[in-house]
């Protein structure tokens, strides 16, 4: 971690106590800097998903700060917020993909954020946004499954399916120079 880079990522002091359940954070401190990778470690209940999901206030904390490229979220306007989570890509614990469609259409919905409900179904799509979710499911070696129902993907292939889905989001499926994050294979079930 450098000290010089500024934070891309700034999280202080950051506490989230679930009503009636346990206090998941306490005292949180952490500091990304642009182009660094971090591992969160820890057994399980530790709080990693819920640091997480306060990461784009997914989780709204009890208290503390997390500021993203300088904005603080907790106290940021929802048009801002809104700007700043199309930036961030999440690949959820549980994939959250919906079970009886398309892999492709799963895929496609990842773009709802820029194109909203009915620009992302498969039969209302363009054909520059079909041709992207196509790139994204090529980009995570799932091209030969974009029509298969996701629940009966192999648990791994829907864990490439949610992968794909966040490059979607973030709109990366046909930008070359971002090819380079994504050629390793994820780990896991397959
Ligand atoms: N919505 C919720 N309401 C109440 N308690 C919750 C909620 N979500 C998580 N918790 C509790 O908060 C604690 C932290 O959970 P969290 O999911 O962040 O852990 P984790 O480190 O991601 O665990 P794992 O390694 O199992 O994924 C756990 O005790 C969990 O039961
Ligand atoms: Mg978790």
């Amino acid at each position: 971690m450098s000290a010089t880079l500024p934070s891309l990522i700034a999280v202080e002091s950051l506490e989230k106590h679930y009503r009636d359940g346990p206090r998941a954070l306490q005292g949180v401190n952490l500091t990304v800097t642009r182009g660094e990778v971090v591992i969160l470690l820890g057994p399980n209940g530790s709080g990693k998903s819920t640091l997480l999901r306060c990461l784009n206030l997914l989780e709204r904390p009890t208290a503390g700060r997390v500021c993203i490229d300088g904005l603080d979220l907790t106290t940021a306007s929802r048009t801002d917020l809104r700007r700043c989570r199309r930036r961030i890509g999440v690949v959820f614990q549980r994939f959250n993909l919906v079970p009886g469609m398309s892999a492709f259409q799963n895929v496609l919905f990842g773009a709802m954020g820029r194109h909203g409900l009915l620009r992302t179904t498969a039969l209302l799509a363009s054909a520059a946004l079909r041709q992207e979710a196509m790139a994204c499911l090529d980009r995570v070696n799932l091209a030969d499954k974009a029509a298969q129902r996701a629940d009966t993907l192999s648990g791994g292939q829907q864990q490439r399916v949610a992968i794909a889905r966040m490059l979607m989001h973030a709109g990366s499926g046909d930008r070359p120079g971002r090819r380079a994050h994504c050629q390793s294979r994820p780990q896991g079930r397959s």
